[in-house]
């Protein structure tokens, strides 16, 4: 009798939060105890398209699920570590996986330094993901992005669950940068002013085609910009002196990036972020990876952008991006082949 009154509760409860069974949906953080893992699970925990959050890290995640769960949304957090099939319950069923899993940048380091550890930890998730949740939407955040997003496609594709579409290089904080720097020199509101960055994410792959923002700048202001915006990372490693990246800034551009998937998957239309995915754009240069504005839908990318008019300046920068994309993106893959 009280089991019953207690099912009868419950099934009441869901209907009053009102969410209907096709947007239930579980998300997973990867890493979710770091610097960027914290503040994007707090960000997530306060989305209320989220219903079930899942919270990975071999350490301290329990502690910090724990906290997270006495903040009132509707969402149940729950906490694993790598003991008693962890990770695997942590995957199952999620809709979302988003994986800053990895170590950050230390002054002087590029991004590719950090290749050596954390292809294999992104490896290692990928092969877990195969296993226990091929159908997620997978938003890779761990540096180098554009190697990283390679080593999770190949460790897909040796699975056989592999599907372009739902496979993610999060690159929303190079837009949400730019989109600050040019707002302060142009003194304008900062969400007046969007800006399309294309290419990677670290460096001259970083490409902001700063003419499509309907703002003139003058050379200086235009070689400045682009450097800041493709050097953005570097500003941040270096106030931190020693103690990581950035974190809350890519916390928030890892909850705007997955809150879009969720109202795409959930139906919303005309739904775009810019992310780094297969891409056929400059496939035919061997390029098999790019970041552009993509539209978001329920099966993940609907449709991939074109770049647009550029001009000579964003010409030649495409250029150097896409000699240092093509070396990036083959050294994942034949990281993942070897
Ligand atoms: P951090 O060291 O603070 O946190 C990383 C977390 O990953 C730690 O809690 C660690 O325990 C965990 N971890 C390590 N191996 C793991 C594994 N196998 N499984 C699960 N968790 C594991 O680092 P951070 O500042 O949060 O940065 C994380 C990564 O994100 C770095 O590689 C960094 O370069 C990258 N990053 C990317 C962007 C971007 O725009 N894509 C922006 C900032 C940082
Ligand atoms: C960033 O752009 O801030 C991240 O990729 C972290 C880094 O290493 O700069």
């Amino acid at each position: 009798m009280f089991a019953a009154t207690r099912a009868f509760t419950s099934l009441a409860a869901k209907r009053t939060f009102s969410t209907s069974a096709a947007n239930l949906s579980k998300v997973a953080v990867l890493g979710a105890a770091g610097g960027i893992g914290q503040p994007l699970s707090l960000l997530l925990k306060n989305n209320t398209k989220v219903t079930d959050l899942s919270l990975y890290d071999i350490v301290n995640s329990p502690g910090v699920a724990a906290d997270l769960s006495h903040i009132n949304t509707n969402s149940k957090v729950t906490g694993y570590g790598p003991e008693n099939d962890g990770l695997k319950k942590a995957l199952e069923g999620s809709e979302i996986v988003v994986i800053p899993a990895g170590v950050p940048r230390k002054p002087g380091m590029t991004r590719d330094d950090l290749f050596n550890t954390n292809a294999s930890i992104v490896r290692d998730l990928a092969e877990a993901c195969a296993k226990h949740c091929p159908k997620a939407n997978f938003l890779i955040i761990s540096n180098p992005v554009n190697s990283t997003v390679p080593i999770f496609a190949e460790v897909l594709k040796k699975a056989g669950v592999y599907n372009p579409k739902r496979l993610f290089g999060v690159t929303t904080l190079d837009v949400v940068r730019a989109s600050r720097f040019v707002s302060e020199v142009k003194a304008k509101d900062p969400k007046d002013v969007k800006v399309t960055v294309i290419g990677g994410h670290s460096g001259v792959t970083i490409v902001p085609l700063l003419s499509q923002t309907g703002e003139k700048f003058s050379k200086e202001e235009l070689d400045a910009l682009t450097n800041r915006i493709q050097f953005g990372g570097d500003e941040v490693v270096k106030a931190k002196n020693g103690t990581g990246s950035a974190t809350l800034s890519m916390a928030f551009a890892g909850a705007r990036f997955a809150d879009s998937l969720l109202d795409a998957q959930q139906g919303k239309k005309g739904v775009v972020e810019p992310t780094f995915v297969e891409s056929p754009i400059y496939a035919d240069q061997g390029v098999e990876f790019f970041a552009t504005n993509v539209e978001l839908g329920p099966n993940g990318v609907e449709k991939i952008h074109p770049i647009g008019e550029t001009s000579d300046y964003e010409k030649d920068l495409i250029t150097k991006c896409l000699e240092d994309l093509k070396k990036n993106i083959a050294k994942g893959k034949s990281f993942v082949k070897a």
